[in-house]
């Protein structure tokens, strides 16, 4: 009854894109592909509670008081540094807000521009939660597809001369969430001068980029930005440990200012004593080195998972083999539902999960189908689970259950 008191935005008969995501087996013989959660194995505890305590001992109760909306300025100077030195960006620590986690800030840009209606295009498949935090504001969707070496410009073009009043784009140039795909340099640089061509904003979510297993990461799409259009948010999510809740954003100009008038609304401030904190864990630790003991993880991990691919899965399944990052992008014949064959094949009877495709399309209208996590596996339980996945699919591909 109080539903119609509720605003649009929020239609209750719609469930939020990040519900529902991952499905919980309680059988011990359970392994899951879904969630894609840092190994938490390779958190730097210890570092970290330390940091707590240099930033508690050094500042005492002031630690504690209100502090600024766009957030500690030691740590968005290294910040800045560092997307200067690993992205090419060149900006400074006042044009970085913190944001508790990237997904604050994606949420925040799609509230500074976006009216119900508006056009924005997304890679298709795309990150859940961004559809999630977009779904709020009722955008029009356009989908542009990916190319191995990503966004597939010529139908992002296409789409843009038909859809004119596209004003945002949205994507995840490095290590793909959900498939792993890197945009190349060339197109980086061509999708700016697009989006200065066509008159729209690019908000470029990076969370992964510096866990490449064999290269260093690529120059940001922001370091090609002339007009202030290209809206930088990465995370340390990936790098360092999800619940310290840190993301950041680099914009310019109205931009800037635009968000900032957005997020003081939200929260006022994100959270201090974890930024002064993390401050403190930069100033005592090298995040270089800790990164590089992460990729040397992830790149097994990876290489565990292609290759139960390649040993297991059906000829007629094709998959991305990605450089960096925690997913791997699996497509069946388009015969095949993953998502109905989740629940009522795959679950039960070979305790396996991962996220079915539906998930990432804006009209949840793709079935078939797959976003494969590895990075919170050893490489022996993602070939025990892929061995028992691959059979599932072959079966499924030929029509028939296997027998456990
Ligand atoms: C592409 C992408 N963007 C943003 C996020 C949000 O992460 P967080 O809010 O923890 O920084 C994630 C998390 O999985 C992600 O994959």
């Amino acid at each position: 009854m109080l539903n119609d008191l509720l605003a649009t935005r929020v239609n209750p008969d719609v469930p939020s894109a990040l519900s529902g995501l991952f499905v919980n087996d309680p059988d011990p013989r359970a392994i899951s592909f879904a969630a894609g959660s840092p190994n938490e194995s390779l958190f730097p505890v210890a570092a970290v509670k330390e940091a707590f305590n240099t930033a508690i001992d050094t500042q005492g109760a002031h630690l504690f008081q209100y502090q600024s909306t766009q957030g500690n300025p030691d740590l968005r100077a290294k910040l800045a540094a560092r997307i200067g030195k690993w992205g090419r960006v060149t900006t400074t620590a006042d044009h970085v807000i913190l944001t508790v986690g990237g997904q604050q800030a994606i949420e925040l840009v799609a509230k500074a521009l976006l009216n119900p209606g508006d056009e924005v295009a997304v890679e298709v498949p795309t990150y859940v939660g961004a559809l999630a935090a977009l779904d709020l504001y009722q955008p029009t969707y356009y989908g542009v597809g990916l190319q191995a070496d990503g966004l597939d410009l010529d139908v992002l073009e296409t789409t843009l001369k038909r859809h004119p009043g596209i004003k945002l784009l949205y994507t995840v140039p490095d290590f793909h969430n959900p498939t792993g795909i890197t945009m190349s340099v060339a197109k980086r640089q061509q999708l700016v001068a697009l989006a200065n061509r066509y008159d729209f904003i690019i908000l470029e979510d990076s969370p992964y980029r510096d866990l490449g297993y064999d290269q260093g990461p690529l120059p940001a799409i922001k370091s090609f930005d002339t007009e202030g259009r290209v809206i930088f948010v990465s995370s340390l999510s990936k790098i360092l440990m999800p619940a310290l809740r840190t993301g950041w954003l680099v914009a310019d100009g109205d931009l800037l200012a635009a968000i900032l008038k957005v997020r003081q609304a939200s929260d006022l401030e994100a959270t201090g004593v974890t930024h002064a904190a993390i401050n403190a864990y930069l100033d005592a630790n090298d995040l270089d080195a800790h990164v590089t003991v992460l990729k040397d993880h992830y790149r097994e991990q990876c290489a565990a998972m292609v290759a139960a691919l390649r040993a297991y899965f059906p000829d007629e399944a094709t998959f991305t083999t990605p450089a960096g990052g925690f997913f791997d992008w699996v497509t069946l014949p388009e015969s095949v539902d993953v998502d109905q064959l989740l629940r009522t094949q795959v679950m039960p009877n070979a305790h396996v999960s991962y996220v079915p495709s539906t998930n990432f399309y804006p009209a949840r209208d793709v079935h078939n189908g797959m976003r494969l996590c590895f990075s919170g596996l050893t490489p022996d339980v993602i070939d025990a689970g892929m061995h028992r996945l691959g059979d599932q699919m072959k079966a499924a591909v030929r029509g028939v259950k296997p027998v456990f």
